[in-house]
């Protein structure tokens, strides 16, 4: 994780609103993700913030990580390409000498945040910012590990992220309305209603589900699966266009 930038009220939004984000505030919230992931048995390394990129917090974009293997992104917004370089070298050091690290080049543009792994899978949103050169980076990087690689159309919205998680390596949660389900194949679609849809970015580890506060549907379905819920207040995070997933990578 990083912490949150002394300019993150000027972060990246698609569609900004009146009321400014409270600084202090998001990084309160910030702080209580650290400690539920903390609870739910990870350790957690804090990198320091980069207060020359509002969005560095969001370190998902960084990076896709699987096992020993990471591929570094190129964000697809201008202001945030100089976000990845430190969350590379650390991965480098976190992943020692088994682990195989490489970058991603003009013209292909990736936000992790459209890169969705299940399992041996990969989906990857092709949105504004990961571009078609920046799918085929993923299929060659992971296509040459055994993983395969499902192109999804992401319009109308940030992230393919922002509708769709994993729960499980047989299940994921997907705003109703927004992709086809039908591009994850044989999964399981849990389906979160359209009044719910910011709660479809979760982060589910160890059997503890992480989520947005006040989605009770969501909290129901995650919660008969036998999960332990933890509920997160994110209203400065989600200003920032911001979810649960874009806060962390989980490696492993
Ligand atoms: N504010 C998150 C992003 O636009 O990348």
């Amino acid at each position: 994780m990083r912490g949150i930038s002394a300019t993150f009220r000027d972060a990246v939004v698609m569609h900004p609103t009146a009321e400014a984000i409270d600084v202090e505030r998001a990084r309160l919230q910030h702080a209580a993700y650290v400690h539920a992931l903390r609870s739910a048995g990870l350790v957690v390394e804090i990198m320091p913030p980069l207060d020359a990129h509002p969005d560095a917090c969001f370190v998902e974009d960084c990076a896709l990580v699987a096992g020993a293997h990471a591929l570094v992104t190129r964000p697809g917004a201008l202001s945030r390409r100089g976000e990845t370089e430190s969350v590379a070298e650390r991965i480098v050091d976190l992943l020692g000498d088994t682990g195989r690290v490489e970058r991603t080049y003009a013209p292909a543009t990736i936000d992790g945040g459209d890169c969705l792994r299940v399992g041996k899978t990969w989906f990857v949103g092709r949105s504004a910012r990961t571009n078609d050169e920046g799918v085929r980076r993923v299929r060659e990087f992971f296509g040459a590990l055994g993983f395969a690689v499902v192109e999804v159309p992401v319009e109308g919205f940030l992230h393919l992220k922002c509708v769709a998680s994993r729960i499980d390596d047989g299940a994921v949660l997907l705003a109703e309305g927004t992709v086809d389900p039908a591009h994850f194949g044989n999964l399981e679609v849990v389906t979160v209603p359209r009044d719910e849809a910011y709660a479809a970015n979760a982060v589910v580890v160890q059997g503890t589900a992480i989520i947005a506060k006040g989605f009770p549907r969501v909290r129901a379905a995650l919660e008969q699966r036998g999960l332990r819920i933890i509920e997160l207040a994110l209203s400065e995070i989600a200003k920032a266009d911001g979810s649960l997933t874009c806060l962390s990578i989980v490696l492993g």
